[in-house]
């Protein structure tokens, strides 16, 4: 198949059937390859694979499968699965009446790493009781994902952030990697799912809490709207909807109602369970107490590819131009710091670490290059290389707003909170108008119970964000900065804390 591709009409079938948006020179080039592959295996042209496509559900399967971005580990957003576990779900256990056992669905749950972690966090808490109280029910449109999930015999990559207490106990580690005990494995019902198609077997419906975490970054807010709609009807009337916790104002669509509890956000279909001591209204402006473990900030998300921060070109860092996102290995004149910081930013992690790699074997001390794989390894969890590359930019410009910014993502993720709060001070004093390390300023101080810095540090990114000549001053880290959603953020916050002196 040599002649170009038209990808028009595939996006527009897969859109529709599915929802995946392809809205970047990576997300083409990814698209390509795969009809590429496809069409090749079965030794069609692109026209006739598009016919074969529309008319076989089977080939839908098999090239959704290579489309989908499934990357997920244990216990992902740790902070937000502890609230569940130990805020959320015992206020269903106590509700006169429950009836039995409590519904959960993971939806979009990848390999299993989520479900698995509520498996598993359950047992922990209420011991093998657990087993009768709640029924764990996990869907995916990737059905080679689900074989895995089903396999549940998972790679070092899985497990980034588990105790390895949890890992030894529940996990046996065999020469594919470390498989799940049985007892936990029986835990999770696993089946295909397509959150756009609204018919549902009955073993999908009626749940109590439904995670819909890190899916919808790659629908559009139609579709995240119509797959709200889907969700609401599977839930029951007073279940609660979870999204990751930088997706969550990109989701209050006015389906669900929007509740923050503790620097928590969730989704209520009806009135939601509450402790007794808090009523709805109060839930959304009740002042934090302070924190027993540290609640997470982060609606500053990975850039959309689209919205990739622009840089003029005298900011660029030098570059032998390549105009596309290719997924190829990189050849040795070949580096486009923005195409890979454009890899990075859509989550294209495999490819961006080989041509990072490649690039960095021929220019090592290129900043925009080291924070770029520092970033994809804080992604992944891999915090002591991450803050190795930003170290090794500090030794060369002590004062990088992008180093010390990414050091305080790394420690702040570490929970560290009082060296995230000197990292990103250094980011601001070395460029004041980075609101954006002002903003996790805040959100540390908050959780830290510090009131007044808190609130000042909410105002200064007000402040900042109103004066649209400021520049953040970030350059080469692929952050989104959804203004918008931030201001909104700040707002609700400054109206949550206690009241006092700027
Ligand atoms: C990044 S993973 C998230 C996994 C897990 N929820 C987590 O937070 O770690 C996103 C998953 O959503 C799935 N997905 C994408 N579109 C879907 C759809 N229309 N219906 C069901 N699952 C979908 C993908 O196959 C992928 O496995």
């Amino acid at each position: 198949m040599n002649a170009p591709v038209d990808l028009a009409p595939f996006k527009v079938l897969i859109h529709e059937r599915c929802g995946l948006g392809f809205a970047s020179d990576g997300d083409d080039a990814k698209l390509r390859q795969a009809i590429m592959a496809r069409a090749q295996c079965l030794h069609l042209h692109a026209d006739a694979y598009f016919l074969r496509l529309g008319a076989s559900n089977g080939e839908f399967q098999e090239l959704v499968n290579l489309l989908t971005i499934n990357e997920t580990y244990f216990f992902r957003e740790p902070e937000q699965l502890r609230f569940v576990i130990d805020r959320v779900l015992p206020r269903f256990v106590a509700r006169p009446g429950q009836p039995s056992p409590i519904r959960i669905l993971s939806a979009g749950c990848s390999s299993g790493e989520e479900p698995y972690s509520l498996a598993i966090a359950l047992q922990e808490k209420y011991g093998t009781a657990a087993a009768e109280m709640f029924s764990i029910h996990a869907g995916d449109i990737d059905s080679a994902m689900l074989d895995k999930a089903r396999r549940a015999i998972f790679s070092e990559f899985s497990f980034r952030g588990v105790a390895p207490d949890i890992r030894q106990r529940y996990f046996e580690k065999s020469a594919s990697g470390y498989a799940l005990a049985a007892s936990m494995r029986q835990r999770v019902q696993f089946r295909l799912l397509n959150l756009l198609q609204p018919e549902r077997p009955l073993s999908l419906t009626n749940f109590d809490v439904i995670l819909f975490r890190n899916v919808s970054i790659y629908f559009d807010a139609a579709t995240r709207k119509r797959i709200q709609q889907h969700l609401s009807e599977v839930l029951r009337p007073d279940g609660l909807l979870f999204t990751g916790t930088a997706e969550t104002l990109a989701n209050d669509l006015n389906v669900f109602e929007l509740i923050e509890e503790d620097g928590m956000f969730y989704f209520a279909k009806g009135k939601p369970p509450l402790p007794s001591t808090l009523s709805r209204r109060a839930a959304l402006h009740r002042p934090p107490p302070p924190p027993p473990t540290p609640t997470p900030p982060p609606p500053l998300r990975r850039a959309p590819v689209a919205a990739a921060p622009a840089v003029s070109a005298q900011q660029r860092p030098t570059s032998i131009a390549t105009s596309q996102v290719n997924t190829a290995p990189i050849r040795a004149t070949a580096i486009d710091s923005d195409a890979l910081r454009r890899l990075v930013a859509g989550h294209h992690y495999e490819p961006a670490l080989q041509q990072l790699d490649a690039a960095l074997a021929i220019t090592p001390h290129n900043p925009a290059l080291l924070l770029l794989k520092a970033t994809v390894l804080l992604e992944r969890g891999q915090f002591s290389g991450a803050e190795a590359l930003a170290h090794s930019v500090l030794s060369q410009d002590h004062w990088s707003i992008d180093a010390n910014f990414l050091l305080g993502q790394a420690a702040r993720s570490q929970q560290r909170v009082d060296e995230a709060i000197r990292c990103f001070k250094q980011a601001a004093y070395a460029h004041h108008a980075c609101w954006p390390a002002h903003y996790y300023l805040a959100d540390l101080y908050r959780q830290r119970g510090d009131a007044q810095l808190a609130r000042r540090a909410y105002h200064a990114v007000l402040q900042l964000l109103n004066d649209s000549s400021a520049d953040h001053g970030i350059r080469h880290l692929p952050l989104a900065l959804p203004t918008g959603e931030i201001r909104k953020l700040c707002e609700r916050h400054l109206a949550s804390l206690p009241a006092g002196r700027k």
